[in-house]
């Protein structure tokens, strides 16, 4: 593909969606092509089913091509799940540049030696994100490279996931006639569509509320801090209509996205909804507060064990500017006023910025992961790693990291 297109794969439980994007000449974003399909593959972020996955991503993928006019080759992906698992990992080296003067090189040997934690033979690290540098005992470096010292510590926050999980992911998308340009933790996408530079700074939490699984990452001082996931999504709250109104999980689905809410509003006190029956019944006119007393219980249920797990790390008296709330579970009315409630700090709806779209489609919390897939390859991971300067330098570093998954190479 060439280079002023950019593509992203997000693999959600529920939906598969491809987004491109074409790059103009002022080096900006314009989405160009839109497409999804329900997912049907996957439990909880893993691809469970191989030949379904590939279906939805060659649908989605066909869709997004025929609106773009482009042919898509490589994309960058998301993953996410409960096996993800992240930890903090620390690195000293030598400064062993000219007159003391840190190099690129210094600055990619201390994240490599921060990156040496003993792993399990089932897992992989995906990504390594330096959070500060230390040089000679003065902290709160970003960059050290040029500054002068004798010795140079790193601070990084290590994302491992399961190797089968990727590998999985690795093989829908080559099954799906695509290459991956990288594997990215999604909610660390996410940031890149619905945080600021001065959230990422002053501290602020995502929280990713998808179908199957809602996903938490925290960041201060302009790095992640801490990731954490709940296995509980919307559809949960879906599952718990279908139950409760006796109806089957089509419906259901249906019924939450017109008429759910979170949070029983004094207008909708005496309001009815219409409920189709099932096999030959006649409809239903169900109260409004039915659907909220269905709905609220679980969507309490999800984002007081997201607190929860906040509540673990040691980061969460540093969040200042509160939490974003994205993915399609955000979208149910009331979300934000009850989450205000449970966390205690100010939530705001993470809709996607940073980009153009022919499409308004994609300028809702449902797409904060594909966007930012998307800023995050526009970008392309200077972040992660160290630097990589070039494109090739970047494949590079995913084909070793896949080799090595698929038992070529060392460890
Ligand atoms: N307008 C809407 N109102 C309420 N809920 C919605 C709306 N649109 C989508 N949803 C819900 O959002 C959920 C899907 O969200 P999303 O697409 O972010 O998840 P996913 O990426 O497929 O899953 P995951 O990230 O957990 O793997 C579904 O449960 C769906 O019912
Ligand atoms: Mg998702």
């Amino acid at each position: 593909m060439p280079n002023e297109y950019i593509c992203a794969l997000d693999i959600g439980t529920t939906k598969i969606c491809v987004l491109i994007a074409e790059v103009d000449e002022n080096n900006e974003l314009k989405i160009i092509g839109v497409g999804t399909a329900p997912s049907e593959g996957l439990r909880r972020g893993v691809v469970i089913n191989l030949e379904k996955t590939i279906h939805a991503i060659k649908k989605a993928r066909l869709e997004a091509e025929r609106m773009a006019n482009v042919e898509v080759r490589a994309v960058y992906a998301g993953i996410a799940g409960d096996h993800i698992r992240s930890l903090n990992g620390r690195g000293v080296v030598a400064v062993s540049g000219d007159h003391n003067t840190i190099s690129v090189d210094d600055k990619r040997r201390v994240i490599e030696a921060a990156k040496a934690v003993a792993l399990p033979f089932d897992r992989e690290i995906i990504h390594i994100i330096p959070q500060e540098f230390i040089v000679d005992d003065q902290r709160g470096i970003d960059d050290p490279v040029g500054m002068s010292g004798m010795r140079l510590e790193a601070e990084v926050h290590i994302v491992t996931c399961a190797v089968t999980a990727a590998q999985n992911i690795w093989r829908s998308i080559e099954g799906a006639g695509m290459t991956v340009m990288d594997l990215v933790l999604e909610p660390l996408a996410s940031s890149y569509s619905v945080l600021t530079e001065d959230e990422k700074s002053l501290g602020v939490v995502v929280l990713d509320l998808g179908g199957g699984t809602t996903d938490i990452a925290l960041f201060c001082e302009k790095a992640i801090r801490h990731t954490a996931i709940v296995s509980l999504g919307g559809r949960n709250v879906t599952n718990d209509l279908a139950h409760g109104l006796r109806t089957p999980v089509e419906n259901a689905e249906k019924i939450k996205v017109a008429h759910g809410a979170a949070i029983l509003t004094d207008s909708d006190k005496d309001a009815f909804v219409e409920v189709p029956g099932i096999g030959g019944r006649a409809a239903q006119r169900v109260p409004k507060s039915m659907l909220v007393d269905i709905i609220q219980p679980r969507m309490e249920e999800i984002l007081t064990l997201a607190a929860r797990e906040l509540n673990k790390s040691d980061y969460i008296k540093m969040m200042t500017t509160g939490a974003v709330l994205t993915g399609g579970g955000s979208m149910i009315p009331g979300t934000v006023e009850l989450a205000e409630e449970i966390f205690q700090m100010p939530i705001k709806l993470g809709i996607p910025q940073g980009i153009q779209s022919v499409s308004e489609e994609v300028n809702k919390p449902i797409h904060a992961t594909g966007v930012g897939l998307l800023l995050y390859g526009h970008q392309n991971d200077t972040l992660i790693d160290g630097p990589f300067e070039s494109e090739a330098h970047v494949f590079e570093k995913i084909v070793e990291r896949m080799k090595r998954w698929f038992g070529g190479g060392s460890h």
